[in-house]
């Protein structure tokens, strides 16, 4: 089973791609530490984000691996993320190791899910289930307010707000894989559900749309 999970920033992909690997024993990837680590190499060299050259540069030295770093979650380093990640050459650079990631790991585990922006529309889009998550902006900035905190930063609640309302508009409204969901996309809105309920949700969303392809 293949998973596309995309949709913006503090909506809660993560917490439910997990939880979704884990119940479906299947492989992680949280696509945005890819562009987080070209954002973060263009930030440590003095590199302009806006630069596709620049950004190209750091794709050069990923290290390919799916390892999170503390580093990689800050605030800074999501907002020059979202700006390599407008670049189309870096896209496709990336877009290659996405789609192996999704289909290696066969025996190890019973498939895979990814998490990010574009995988629905343009990584996978052949995936078996596609989940697209949104929820009021003030909603995801107070949880990315709250997850920033509990990382040591000492940003404001507005700060956090604008940084979120500005990483929207630029993953939105990009030219290259812009975020939107996927015509054949499971559409849930978390604004007031809890953890357990989307997970609650998505699962029974699966289970339907599984069944269906036996009947
Ligand atoms: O999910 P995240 O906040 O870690 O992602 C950081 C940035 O990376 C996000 O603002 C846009 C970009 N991104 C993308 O363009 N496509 C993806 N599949 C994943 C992330």
């Amino acid at each position: 089973m293949i998973i596309a999970l995309d949709g913006p920033s503090g909506v809660g992909k993560g917490t439910l791609g997990r939880s979704l690997a884990s119940h479906y024993h299947l492989a992680f990837l949280d696509t945005g530490l890819l562009y987080r680590k070209v954002g973060l190499y263009v930030l440590e060299n003095g590199k302009n984000p806006d630069s596709e050259q620049d950004a190209l540069e750091g794709v050069q030295f990923l290290k390919f691996d799916a390892k999170d770093d503390h580093k990689l979650r800050t605030e800074v380093v999501g907002q020059a993320a979202s700006k390599v990640a407008a670049h189309l050459s870096l896209r496709q650079a990336l877009l290659e190791w996405q789609r192996n990631f999704a289909h290696q790991h066969t025996s190890e585990y019973q498939g895979a899910i990814l998490d990010g922006r574009d995988i629905g529309t343009v990584v996978l889009p052949d995936a078996d289930i596609k989940i697209y998550l949104t929820a009021h902006t003030e909603t995801r900035a107070e949880r990315r307010f709250e997850e920033l905190k509990a990382r040591g930063e000492s940003l404001t609640f507005d700060q956090v707000l604008e940084d979120v309302k500005a990483r929207d508009r630029r993953d939105q409204s990009r030219q290259h894989s812009p975020l939107h969901p996927a015509q054949d996309a499971f559409i849930l809105d978390t604004s007031f559900l809890s953890k357990e309920e989307v997970l609650e949700r998505v699962i029974s969303h699966i289970e339907k749309s599984t069944k269906k392809d036996y009947l």
